[in-house]
């Protein structure tokens, strides 16, 4: 079955980005020119999807209203005939896509969170996307897209993952390849995962990123896992519970990950974004360099 369903937690607080995200959700916060979640929807939208299930909580408005139409702005924008900024407001959803909001009344955790898509779904498999994890691609083919083929080809769920610090693993969801070594833009299936391990335990330094395409079934056993790591229902814990019944592979990014929900990852990405934006590019490498030479 092709995957055409995404689901987006966006039910956060953004303890790790206030006060900036204090009236604001931190997903609406603008890296260059665009808000961190629009790069997440066009990742997902360029890899097939069609319908984007939010899953968002009282405060945070302000996401649905940015995919939604402002037909005062258009006005205006189109009166002024100031069309190139027209377009940019007009298409933030791309025609035939479409956006369902469910509510997470309870912050339960990131299983809990994707369980409360479960209703708006179908009997298919979905993709996962954490709005906190911004990716600068670096092939044509984005690492969403290579999930897709993937899970295509061989309907086994992918999880994408990347190597971190030694340091760093008790912080993720980190699998288990059985020690075989994994290439960037492949698959593997893993053999085992675990959510936040001690480093001391850890399987790999293999942790996962925040893109996940999984089958429905995980919903039947999201509803019945318990509280793990930090009290939460982790998704993690669902998908080791998969893992024990159909194959799930570890997909080896090939881009790199920003991970926006915290300040040093935020600036970072807006580094990053900002030196490949025809608009600032050149301005800020030349601040760059300056500031280097200047030190
Ligand atoms: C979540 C997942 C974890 C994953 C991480 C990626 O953790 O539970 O497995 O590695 O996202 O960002 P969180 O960051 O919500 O603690």
């Amino acid at each position: 079955m092709t995957v055409l369903t995404a689901i987006i937690p966006v039910a956060g607080l953004g303890t790790r980005v206030l006060p900036a995200s204090k009236a604001i959700p931190k997903e609406m916060l603008p890296v260059v020119d665009k808000p961190a979640i629009q790069y997440v929807i066009e990742e997902a939208v360029n890899a097939g999807i069609k319908k984007i299930v939010l899953v968002t909580r009282s405060g945070k408005e302000a996401i649905e209203n940015h995919f939604d139409r402002n037909f005062e702005l258009e006005a205006t924008l189109s009166q002024k005939g100031k069309i190139d900024i027209l377009d940019s407001i007009r298409n933030t959803l791309p025609a035939g896509v479409q956006i369902i909001s469910v509510r997470q009344d309870n912050p339960a955790g990131l299983g809990h969170a994707v369980l409360c898509a479960a209703p708006v779904l179908a009997d298919e498999p979905f993709a996962v996307l954490l709005p906190d994890v911004l990716i600068e691609e670096s092939e044509v083919l984005t690492d969403l897209q290579r999930m897709t083929l993937a899970f295509n080809e061989l309907s086994h769920s992918q999880i994408m993952v990347e190597q971190v610090a030694d340091d760093r693993v008790s912080s993720y969801g980190i699998v288990d390849c059985d020690g075989l070594s994994l290439k960037s833009g492949h698959s593997i299936e893993l053999k085992d995962l675990i959510e936040k391990p001690d480093p001391a335990t850890a399987p790999s330094n293999l942790a996962i990123v925040g893109r996940y395409i999984l089958p429905y079934r995980i919903m039947t056993l999201l509803a019945s896992t318990p509280p793990g790591a930090g009290g939460e229902i982790q998704l993690t814990d669902a998908i080791q519970s998969l893992v024990k019944e159909q194959p799930v592979d570890a997909y080896k990014m090939t881009g790199t990950s920003h991970d926006c929900g915290n300040k040093s990852g935020y600036l970072i990405a807006n580094i990053a974004f900002g030196l490949k934006h025809p608009e600032t590019a050149a301005a800020l490498s030349a601040y760059i360099s300056d500031k280097k030479t200047n030190k």
